[in-house]
């Protein structure tokens, strides 16, 4: 009883905000990954990569609005399956994609060689990867900004800064507030007899949520119990409102040039959750 009081103790102990952060056991772990793989690839979901036709119309806005043409270079950091960077290099675009996910990366690949696409896609962590640019746009797209700690953004924008023309946009999105506000803490117990998301075997999983109201942080903190013995995931996301981002963005030498609801370009209203910004260097 001890024991099991103990292993309750640790799966629900609440860790200071970004502790812990550990991203690559979620998108690049074997098992997890092939999860992963298969929802950025399902047209009719949005749970790892948006729908098909969302991606399009993305692809068209950035395209439009950032006068992207043949022969634009474009970064894309956290590329994960290619779903951007096949579209915008079937435009013409010189693309690099850049991801940790082998997986996500070998798919990428295998598209771009069945499309004779010449897409430059780079397997590296993208907070220790110096880009060879300059590039005309920078994009990190789905909320992965949010995911990263304070310190760890300022890493990546530092790098992509380094990594863009004087005129380059960098486009990325974020969570709002507003989404903050309705997320309540709580623990969740399952058990996966078939094996599921997170093993292949049979597992226990708990998932417990906690929120941080003055850091408007939110973690998800999944603990998988397998017999062989226990993972612990964990899925950080902090909240902006503009006034934030612009804020973190003035303090890496980046100015807000639009703001939007998404990065297809809806416009931004009190309900918004979610917000796309275009962003380019200070002068
Ligand atoms: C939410 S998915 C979005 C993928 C893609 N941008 C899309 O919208 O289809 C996040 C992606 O970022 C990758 N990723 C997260 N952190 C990373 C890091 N530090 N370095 C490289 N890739 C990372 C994951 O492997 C995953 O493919």
């Amino acid at each position: 009883m001890k024991n099991i009081y103990n292993e309750l103790t640790q799966i629900t102990s609440r860790p200071r905000p970004f502790q812990n952060y550990n991203a690559k056991k979620l998108w690049a772990d074997e098992h997890i990954s092939k999860q992963m793989l298969a929802f950025h690839l399902d047209p009719t979901n949005d749970i790892a990569s948006r729908r098909a036709s969302l991606i399009n119309k993305v692809v068209a806005f950035l395209t439009a609005k950032l006068k992207i043409r043949p022969g634009s270079s474009l970064i894309d950091y956290g590329c994960g399956p290619g779903l951007y960077c096949h579209r915008f290099a079937k435009a013409g675009v010189k693309v690099t994609g850049v991801d940790f996910s082998e997986r996500s990366l070998k798919y990428a690949r295998a598209q771009a060689r069945k499309a004779r696409l010449n897409i430059n896609y780079i397997e590296a962590n993208y907070l220790q990867f110096k880009a060879k640019g300059p590039f005309d746009v920078a994009t990190l797209i789905y909320q992965d900004f949010c995911a990263l700690p304070p310190s760890q953004r300022k890493v990546l924008l530092a790098s992509i800064r380094r990594s863009l023309t004087n005129d380059g946009f960098l486009v990325f999105d974020v969570y709002l507030k507003t989404a903050f506000k309705q997320r309540q803490e709580g623990t969740q117990f399952k058990k996966n007899l078939q094996g599921g998301f997170w093993s292949a075997r049979k597992y226990y999983e708990f998932l417990q949520t906690f929120v941080y109201r003055k850091e408007c942080v939110l973690l998800d903190k999944y603990t998988i119990i397998e017999r062989n013995g226990i993972k612990t995931v964990y899925n950080w996301l902090e909240y902006f409102d503009l006034a934030k981002l612009k804020k973190e963005l003035a303090a890496s030498g980046f100015r807000v040039v639009n703001a939007y609801a998404d990065l297809t370009g809806r416009a931004l209203n009190k309900t918004s959750h979610e917000m796309a910004v275009i962003v380019r260097k200070a002068r």
